[in-house]
């Protein structure tokens, strides 16, 4: 750390320069200082879990934009590499899933890793092990635990039991924080392009990005674990949020009451109305969460109370952008598929970057 140039040394070398020197002296100190002050930050990631957006800084979710778009250019390059070979991955998944399970899988795989996967069936909670037991026996066996459970709260629950870090891919209605990392690098990269999107240096280049932006989450808020998560994390930035559901399926008031602040600013609605489709950036549609009704009729009454067709596209901006985490039920026509601005394929491609970046910094 000796060789780290504060500005006092630097005045006292710079005293022996021509100026022009100084300046080129300068410059590379602050290129030394900024690649040092990135590996503290990664550094910080090392070992940590992760169970709720909450638990990241600006400046490390930054430093997982970064590395996310490293990882995509390595994959785009040679497939992946080595880094992770000798770490072993455990996923234990106790609700369905494609994506999250597939793309963690991927990501641990394409460097060098490798992956045990538990489910339900396979699992001996099955037999009443509580989840505790289950986490601490798993971590004797791997380096990371990737964790999706129904109940909210689980995650944080295993992760306490745990010396080894775990990743929470989705409690009940509670968070889903690494789909919610995957959202924002995918709302970067189609708002502000791949120049952009690869090189998130810091908080700044961050904040300055989303500046401004307007995003909308319609359908499922009330259970949407994944728009729970999305709204803690933008609600950080200078970014108008705009809130649609039926009454019954509104965000949580807690949620609600935290995504207004000195820079957020959001706004709540029962309809899609021509004016919000308007002014949206990015709408993000979800699913109406039939595993979280109680019965078979409160879902029907609300299943299709949003229907994005080619026709709601027609009333957006030509700049804005569809996202979902997908699975989708009824919600997205199909005939939107082939829109440009349709970008819910391309965001799950960037969950498997964003995971590897995730897996690289705990246990790089
Ligand atoms: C979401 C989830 O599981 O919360 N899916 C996902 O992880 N991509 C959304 C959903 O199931 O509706």
């Amino acid at each position: 750390m000796a060789e780290v140039a504060t500005p006092n040394m630097r005045e006292a070398v710079g005293a022996h320069f021509t100026p022009v020197k100084r300046m080129a002296a300068g410059a590379k100190d602050e290129a030394t200082n900024a690649k040092l002050a990135r590996s503290s930050i990664a550094e910080s990631l090392r070992g940590t879990s992760l169970t709720a957006i909450g638990n990241l800084s600006n400046a490390q979710i930054a430093e997982i934009m970064q590395t996310a778009g490293q990882m995509r250019d390595m994959v785009t390059t040679s497939g992946g590499d080595e880094l992770l070979k000798g770490k072993i991955l455990t996923t234990v998944f106790y609700e369905p899933s494609t994506r999250t399970n597939c793309s963690f899988q991927a990501a641990m795989l394409r460097q060098g890793g490798s992956v045990i996967t538990v489910n339900e069936s396979s699992s001996s909670a099955a037999k009443g092990e509580t989840l505790g037991d289950t986490v601490r026996c798993l971590e004797c066996y791997s380096d990371v635990i990737v964790l999706r459970h129904p109940r909210s709260g689980a995650a944080a629950e295993a992760a306490a039991a745990m010396k080894k870090p775990l990743l929470n891919a989705g409690d009940g209605v509670g968070e889903h924080p690494s789909q919610a990392l995957l959202d924002l690098f995918t709302i970067i990269d189609e708002l502000c392009g791949a120049a952009v999107s690869a090189k998130l240096e810091s908080e700044g280049a961050l904040a300055s990005a989303l500046r401004g932006k307007t995003v909308t989450m319609v359908g499922d808020l009330k259970n949407g674990r994944t728009v729970h998560s999305l709204t803690k994390l933008l609600q950080r930035f200078d970014v108008n949020l705009r809130f649609v559901s039926p009454a019954v399926l509104r965000m949580p008031a807690e949620i609600v009451a935290n995504a207004q602040g000195e820079k957020c600013t959001r706004t709540e609605h029962d309809m899609l109305t021509p004016e919000v489709l308007a002014e949206s950036d990015i709408l993000y549609v979800t699913r109406v969460q039939k595993e979280r009704f109680d019965t078979e009729e409160a879902y029907n009454a609300v299943k299709d109370s949003f229907i994005i067709t080619p026709e709601t596209l027609g009333r957006m901006k030509a700049s804005a952008r569809v996202l979902h985490p997908l699975p989708r039920i009824n919600e997205i026509d199909h005939a939107c598929d082939a829109d440009p601005r349709a970008a819910y394929f391309r965001q799950m491609t960037n969950g498997m970057y964003v995971r590897m970046a995730l897996l690289r910094l705990i246990l790089g």
